[in-house]
C-alpha cells in the first residue's frame, strides 16, 4: 500500500485494530478493511463515521448506498448498508452505537434513501448480514426498529481432508472439449459479458475483482468450439472480497452436470490449501447439497438480514 498517504495509512490502521478489537470473529486484515471501505466502488466519505475517546478511535460505523432495481426490474431506489459498526468492547453499553447509527441514518435519510439494510451490501460486502453469534448486534438493532427478514449461511471446508483431486474431472471434460484453465487479465471482457449476461452484475463484479489478486483468483471452463461469445461456460472465484472466502461460482445451463462447476470449485479451494489456509468458508451460500456432496462442506456460520424503513 505503498502509493497511500501518511494520513490514511494511520486512519486505515487504527479502523483495521478497532474492527479486530470488536469484531472477534472476523480478524479482518488491513487489506480487506481497504477493499471493503475505501475500494468499495460507491465508497463516500460521508457515510463513514467515527467517535473518539481520549484521541483513541472508539467505534466507527460505515455505510454504502447500492442503486437497485425493484421487483419488477422497473424503477431504481437507493438502497442504504450498514457494512459494518464496532465500538471497541471497553466503550460498550454507553451510548456510542446508537449515537453512531443515528448518524448513518439521518445522512442516508439526507441522501434520498428509504430503507436501510444490515445484510450483505452486494457486490462488495463484508457479510450476508448480521452473523448470529455477535449477539449483542443483533439486540442493538432490534430495540433500534430493524426486524429480520431473511437469513444465509455461510459453509466451511476442512481443506486438509476435502476431496480435490480434479485429475480425472479434468480428463473427463478434455475429451468433450472443454479447456480448464486460471482467469488472466485478458478474459476480462469475456468472462464479465458472459457473467453479466447469465448471473448478473454483482457477480461481474465480485468475480474480476479477483484479477487484482496474486494469482489471479479465479478459474474458468471454455468451449473453444462454441459461436462466438459463448465460448466460455462456467468460472468459479475466491477471495473478492474476503480473503478465505470461496465464491460465486457458476455454470452456464447448457453445460450443467458434466463436472465443470465441480472441478473449478476444488481448484480454487486448492489454491487456497496451497496459500497454508485449513479452512474455506462457501460464502452466502445456494445450493448447500452440492457443496455437501463435492468437497464434504458443512453448514457454518450463520447470519439474519436485517432492515429498516426510513418512511
Ligand atoms: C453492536 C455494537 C456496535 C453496539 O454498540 P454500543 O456502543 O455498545 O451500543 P449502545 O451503547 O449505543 O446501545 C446499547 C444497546 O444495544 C443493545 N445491546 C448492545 N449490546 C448488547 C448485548 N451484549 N446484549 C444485549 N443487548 C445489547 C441493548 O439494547 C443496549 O441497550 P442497554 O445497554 O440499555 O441494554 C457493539 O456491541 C459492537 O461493537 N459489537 C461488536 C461488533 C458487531 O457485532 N458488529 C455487528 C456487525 S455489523
Amino acid at each position: 500500500m505503498g502509493h497511500m498517504d501518511v494520513k490514511a495509512e494511520v486512519k486505515l490502521s487504527r479502523l483495521s485494530a478497532l474492527l479486530r478489537r470488536s469484531l472477534w470473529l472476523d480478524m479482518l486484515t488491513e487489506a480487506e478493511v481497504m477493499g471493503q471501505v475505501w475500494q468499495d466502488p460507491d465508497f463516500d466519505p460521508a457515510l463513514l463515521v467515527t467517535h473518539e475517546r481520549d484521541e483513541e478511535l472508539a467505534g466507527a460505523i460505515f455505510g454504502v448506498i447500492r442503486r437497485e432495481k425493484d421487483a419488477t426490474g422497473g424503477t431504481e431506489r437507493r438502497v442504504g448498508y450498514v457494512k459494518f459498526i464496532a465500538v471497541d468492547p471497553r466503550y460498550q453499553r454507553q451510548g456510542i452505537g446508537t449515537g453512531l447509527l443515528a448518524r448513518l441514518e439521518e445522512r442516508l435519510a439526507e441522501k434520498g434513501v428509504e430503507e436501510i439494510r444490515v445484510s450483505g451490501s452486494a457486490p462488495c460486502y463484508l457479510w450476508p448480514g448480521v452473523d448470529v453469534r455477535y449477539t449483542g448486534a443483533y439486540c442493538f438493532f432490534l430495540a433500534r426498529g430493524y426486524t429480520r427478514y431473511s437469513d444465509a449461511v455461510n459453509m466451511r471446508v476442512d481443506l486438509a481432508t476435502a476431496p480435490l483431486d480434479t485429475v480425472a474431472d479434468e480428463k473427463h471434460l478434455a475429451e468433450k472439449g472443454i479447456v480448464v484453465r486460471r482467469m488472466e487479465e485478458g478474459d476480462r471482457e469475456a468472462v464479465g459479458t458472459w457473467i453479466a449476461r447469465t448471473f448478473g452484475e454483482n457477480w461481474r463484479w465480485e468475480t474480476l475483482a479477483t484479477l487484482n489478486r496474486q494469482p489471479v483468483a479465479a478459474f474458468i471452463a471454455l468451449q473453444p468450439d462454441s459461436p462466438p461469445g459463448e465460448e466460455v461456460i462456467g468460472f468459479a472465484a475466491y477471495a473478492g472480497n474476503r480473503r478465505n472466502w470461496f465464491g460465486p461460482m457458476g455454470t452456464d445451463p447448457r453445460a450443467r452436470k458434466l463436472g465443470v462447476g465441480r472441478t473449478l470449485l476444488r481448484l480454487c479451494l486448492r489454491d487456497l490449501r496451497e496459500m497454508g489456509y485449513t479452512d474455506a468458508q462457501i460464502a452466502w451460500t445456494g445450493p448447500v447439497a452440492f457443496y455437501a456432496r463435492t468437497v464434504e462442506a458443512r453448514m457454518d456460520r450463520v447470519f439474519y438480514l436485517l432492515r429498516r424503513s426510513l418512511h
